[in-house]
């Protein structure tokens, strides 16, 4: 306005009379001179952007006073400050607040029977997904964040493989984990085999559906026989005949009177066509001395009233030995091992003289050390 005005005054002082053409001329350079140098400096260029902010739609130049309004690329939010700059009279914008940041996608859900990976959900970010080993992947296998916030693909479905049913061995049987219904199994179905006796099973007892759709290798039932049952030292078979049996079958054993009956009392033809093992028939004892005193069966008694002079395998009784130093006796225990009975070292079969006359004397009688 001001350079208008003194523009208008030139062109007045300088025009003394009234000529149209000459009058247009000098208002035309008058006007050209406003908006030289005098106005350089007075204007801004395009406002500074940060990577996030939208670029577009933005003039090259803008006048002294003019406002702008920031925003932010596709994919990002304003966070914090003013969306607003201006040119200033030095023309230069005033410092830009704003600040953009990415959009986030919602934090994706698990997967059933797969697994997510992720590492970020921000706008661009790519999270992978799998499915486990025996499940086939319907659906994408990777998904992007986009502008709006939201993944680019639905999460894929796992779906597991299937195997049709499984064999049943000859002279065998099946038992499934669980109830099923139709023609098909899925990975992780069991089974168990069984085969009938006198079969026996050879291989693996359990199958399942594999992750490549087929059933594990099925078993085999096999015919076992046992040879006849073999005889027991001091014992009986006391429930069998005399013949070869099949697998799964029983023999019962028995001892002789007075021996004891070590190990099962029974035993079974096993897979490999052998019996269980056997049990031993255990011999009594005789107690190896002719006179003392003895303690056996709660009771205190002299050998010769042992009868019959025996005990079974296990048993224990204890005979009796004197401490010199204090003159005192003491009980010490010995027991039956399969026909062998181990006098203690300290007793001391008493001659006969002492054993009839001086009884009293005798480790067994004369005061129990303490
Ligand atoms: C997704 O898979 C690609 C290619 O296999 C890999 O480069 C990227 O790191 C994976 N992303 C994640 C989040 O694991
Ligand atoms: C994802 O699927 C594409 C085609 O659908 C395939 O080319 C790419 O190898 C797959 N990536 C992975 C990590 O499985
Ligand atoms: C099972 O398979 C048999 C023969 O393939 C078929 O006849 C039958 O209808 C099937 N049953 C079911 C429940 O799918
Ligand atoms: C199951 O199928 C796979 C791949 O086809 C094969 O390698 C494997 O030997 C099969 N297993 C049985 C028990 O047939």
């Amino acid at each position: 306005m001001y350079v208008l005005t003194r523009c208008f005054m030139r062109k007045v002082s300088a025009v003394p009379h009234t000529e149209m053409l000459r009058n247009l001329l000098l208002l035309l350079l008058c006007q050209l001179s406003t908006y030289m140098p005098a106005d350089a400096g007075k204007v801004c260029g395009r406002p500074p952007l940060s990577d996030e902010m939208d670029p577009a739609g933005f003039q090259r130049v803008y006048e002294v006073g003019a406002e702008v309004f920031l925003s932010c690329k596709p994919g990002h939010t304003p966070s914090k400050g003013s969306r607003r700059v201006i040119c200033t009279a030095s023309g230069k914008w005033t410092n830009p607040t704003l600040k953009c940041e990415p959009k986030w996608c919602s934090v994706p859900e698990r997967l059933q029977h797969g697994d997510v990976e992720v590492t970020d959900i921000k706008f661009r970010s790519i999270i992978n997904y799998t499915c486990h080993d025996g499940y086939v992947q319907h659906g994408a296998n990777m998904s992007e964040c986009l502008a709006d916030g939201t993944w680019s693909e639905p999460p894929p479905f796992c779906e597991a493989v299937t195997c049709g049913l499984p064999e049943i061995p000859k002279h065998g049987k099946i038992i499934y984990s669980k109830p099923f219904q139709g023609n098909t199994t899925v990975f992780g179905d069991g089974v168990t085999y069984e085969c009938m006796p006198p079969f026996a099973l050879l291989g693996n007892v359990r199958g399942s559906c594999t992750a490549s759709g087929n059933w594990t290798e099925m078993p085999e039932c096999h015919l076992v026989t046992c040879p006849v049952p073999p005889r027991l030292d001091n014992g009986f078979i006391s429930f069998a005949i005399m013949k070869e049996h099949g697998y799964k079958e029983r023999v019962k054993y028995g001892c002789n009177i007075d021996y004891i009956l070590d190990g099962p009392t029974e035993i079974e033809c096993e897979k490999t066509g052998k019996w269980s093992s056997l049990p031993v028939c255990r011999a009594p004892c005789r107690i190896g001395i002719t006179r003392g005193r003895i303690f056996y069966d709660g009771r205190k008694i002299w050998i010769e009233d042992l009868k019959p002079n025996k005990i079974l395998h296990g048993e224990r009784l204890a005979v009796y030995c004197k401490n010199e130093e204090k003159n005192c006796g003491y009980p010490v225990p010995m027991q039956c091992v399969d026909g062998t009975a181990a006098i203690p070292e300290c007793f001391q079969e008493p001659s006969g003289i002492q054993y009839n006359l001086y009884s009293k004397k005798l480790p067994s009688e004369i005061k129990m050390c303490t």
